[in-house]
């Protein structure tokens, strides 16, 4: 049996890359942001996870129109960054776990889910930037394996947000059913608030999302029980992505435990926050 030691939800603005790739953790507009992800990085470095499962939407940098998973499961071995248009970032390829890729496929339509199967794709800031914010950047190697779940966010009909929730429950479980003695996080990315186009440009609800924060914790089937446009209202057309945390709250039990939290506005045009959570009864 695998271990879940904890889920982990954080934004994925791109431009917190940039930031990080021109050295600017301590500057005046970012610090207060960077200094907020210490305490997650401290308990990565005391935990050591194994696998980080990732849950994330490609930006239309990898996938386009042409093609759109409302799930899809990474079977790769090896992930490369994808390029977004400001040239290659100095970060390593990200290195696939297709064991556990594939038992999760299998216990995903097991579990009634039918995921696209991806052998070979890139990702984008989705994935790298959740990624360096929580393990910060390697040398050379990231010591982490990563198993990406795709979730279309951008191209209506996205999906329920009780269906993401329950896609949660069943990968937790296959995690629980993992014959492996490896530490697994989940990592629920994107949100909060922002709306990037439309005549909303440029909106965030620090309120709302302070909210969020508190009852991803507390009261996640209250969450789940939103619909799809009261989220594109409250947190804005972009912001709705924020739903893919419910995977995460959904792999683990319904008591859990805060281990940290952050959150600071505006990163780019979003409201960006944070959190770490663990089951209670463990
Ligand atoms: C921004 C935030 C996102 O989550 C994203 O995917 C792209 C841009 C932003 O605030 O700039
Ligand atoms: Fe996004």
């Amino acid at each position: 049996m695998a271990h879940l030691l904890a889920g982990l939800g954080t934004s994925h603005v791109p431009s917190i890359g940039v930031a990080l790739d021109r050295g600017q953790q301590q500057s005046p507009e970012w610090k207060a942001f960077f200094d907020g992800y210490e305490p997650a990085q401290q308990w990565v470095r005391d935990n050591r996870p194994d696998v980080a499962v990732v849950v994330f939407n490609d930006h239309y940098n990898a996938m386009f129109l042409d093609r759109v998973p409302t799930f899809a499961v990474g079977c790769a071995a090896t992930y490369a960054p994808v390029d977004e248009g400001w040239g290659p970032r100095a970060i390593p390829t990200f290195e696939g776990h297709p064991d556990f890729s594939w038992f999760l496929v299998d216990a995903l339509v097991d579990n009634k889910f039918d995921p696209e199967i991806i052998q070979e794709i890139k990702v984008d800031h989705g994935l790298q930037v959740p990624l360096e914010l929580f393990w910060g950047r390697p040398a050379d190697r990231w010591p982490v394996k990563v198993v990406p779940i795709f979730v279309n966010v951008l191209q209506f009909p996205i999906p329920r947000p009780d269906r993401l929730y329950e896609l949660g429950h069943a990968l937790g479980a296959a995690i629980r059913a993992y014959d492996s003695e490896e530490r697994f996080v989940v990592l629920g990315t994107g949100g909060l608030s922002h709306q990037l186009q439309g005549s909303r440009a440029g909106f965030t609800n620090p309120e709302a999302d302070r909210a969020f924060l508190h009852d991803i914790a507390t009261d996640p089937t209250k969450l789940a029980g939103w619909t799809r446009e009261q989220y594109v209202e409250t947190f804005g057309g972009e912001g709705a992505e924020v739903i893919m945390w419910l995977v995460m709250r959904g792999a683990l039990d319904d008591v859990v435990t805060v281990l940290f939290d952050h959150y600071f506005v505006p990163a780019s045009m979003t409201g960006a926050g944070m959190i770490g959570l663990q089951n209670t009864l463990r």
